[in-house]
């Protein structure tokens, strides 16, 4: 194995902390945020890997943390970047065992848009060798929050709810509830994205602009009773399913893709219909669930990309070179991720 070199191209934050506005996960101008740099590789501690990067997924997450809107500061002149896949060409003492590996990763502090980036060896994933390096940039964030949720509803019926559905989650969700036999229904601002999302298994999609949205929501309601809500957008539109929704539902948000904050407009539905608000979060998940609960998530998430039943859609693919430049253009394609490679 080559010795690694001692500086590295990185893509990094210009900006320090939280800037305390919540405009949501769209870019403008990617410099506004990010810069060029030529930074030292770093050397793995204990416990940690030096990655070799192959490729990195650029998530809603992501920009939210280069803006200072995620839920943890920025660090001014680090790389930036939350997840992607790699070879480990170093180890830090204990994590021996990863060395030479193709992984796919998270560095839980940034880091990702680099040639080079340090994690823990526990946020490493070995990966099987069907899997594509573009599969494998974006294996655990998504498909792990995609089968933590839908185990979250399917506890509670057949039927739950999907906002966002064109997402790459979205998709994910309603591959994986149609496969165990729930009826996932979809949410979508895109009349074109219907016909795409029933192939995929989503029992019934709803446009947000169709006048009818409203009474097709209530009919499906009552209905089919779904009591969970997977909410990514956590607009005015989210009160008004939430609202529509049987007694004893839940209202699950785990992303803020709507810059527009909701206003609750009926207490009684907490305090008469026994309703509830709560929040998902992966990193939460991953430090409070029992390791052989996380085992079978990543076992199944490797079986579904690996046998095709999962896919990641890909809108735009950049080099590093070009992620400052271009990468405010290449997040206004619709329906798929951007893919970042060395
Ligand atoms: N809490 C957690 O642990 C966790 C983990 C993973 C992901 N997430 C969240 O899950 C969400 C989806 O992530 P992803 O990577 O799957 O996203 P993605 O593939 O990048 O897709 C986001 C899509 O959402 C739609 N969208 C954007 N703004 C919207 C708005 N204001 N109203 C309605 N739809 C909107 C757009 O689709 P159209 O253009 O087709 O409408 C967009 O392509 C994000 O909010 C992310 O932060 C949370």
């Amino acid at each position: 194995m080559n010795t690694p070199p001692s500086t590295m191209f990185a893509v990094v934050q210009t900006q320090d902390g939280y800037s305390g506005t919540a405009t949501g996960p769209v870019l403008e101008d990617a410099a506004e945020w990010l810069s060029e740099a030529e930074l030292p590789v770093p050397a793995p501690g204990p416990g940690q890997v030096l990655i070799r990067l192959r490729a990195a997924s650029v998530n809603p997450s992501d920009i939210h943390f280069i803006k200072g809107e995620y839920g943890q500061p920025r660090v001014k002149g680090a790389a930036a970047g939350f997840e992607g896949c790699g070879d480990v060409v170093a180890t830090g003492a204990g994590a021996e065992v990863l060395n030479g590996q193709r992984v796919a990763f998270v560095a839980a502090g940034a880091g990702a848009w680099a040639e080079y980036v340090v994690t823990q060896a526990m946020m490493c994933i070995p990966l099987r060798p069907e899997i594509s390096d573009e599969d494998g940039s974006a294996q655990i964030v998504n498909p792990m929050t995609a089968i933590a949720m839908v185990d979250i509803a399917r506890n509670a019926g057949e039927a739950f709810i999907v906002s966002a559905a064109t997402s790459q989650l979205g998709k994910l969700m309603c591959s994986l509830g149609c496969d165990l036999g729930l009826k996932p229904i979809a949410i979508v601002r895109r009349a074109d994205a219907v016909d795409s999302l029933k192939d995929l298994g989503a029992h019934e999609v709803l446009v947000t602009s169709n006048p009818d949205m409203p009474k097709k929501l209530t009919d499906l309601c009552h209905a089919l009773k779904p009591r969970v809500f997977l909410d990514a957008v956590a607009d005015q539109i989210s009160e008004q399913v939430f609202c529509a929704m049987p007694n004893g539902a839940r209202w699950v948000c785990y992303g803020k893709l709507s810059p527009d904050l909701p206003k609750l407009t009926q207490m009684g539905q907490m305090i008469f219909m026994g309703k509830q608000i709560e929040g998902f979060w992966l990193t939460k998940w991953m430090t409070t669930t029992p390791p052989t609960d996380q085992m079978r998530v990543v076992a199944e998430v490797q079986a579904r990309f690996a046998d095709g039943r999962w896919k990641t859609d890909v809108a735009d693919r950049l080099s590093l070179r070009n992620v400052v430049s271009e990468l405010a253009h290449a997040l206004k394609k619709s329906d798929g991720k951007v893919i970042i490679t060395p």
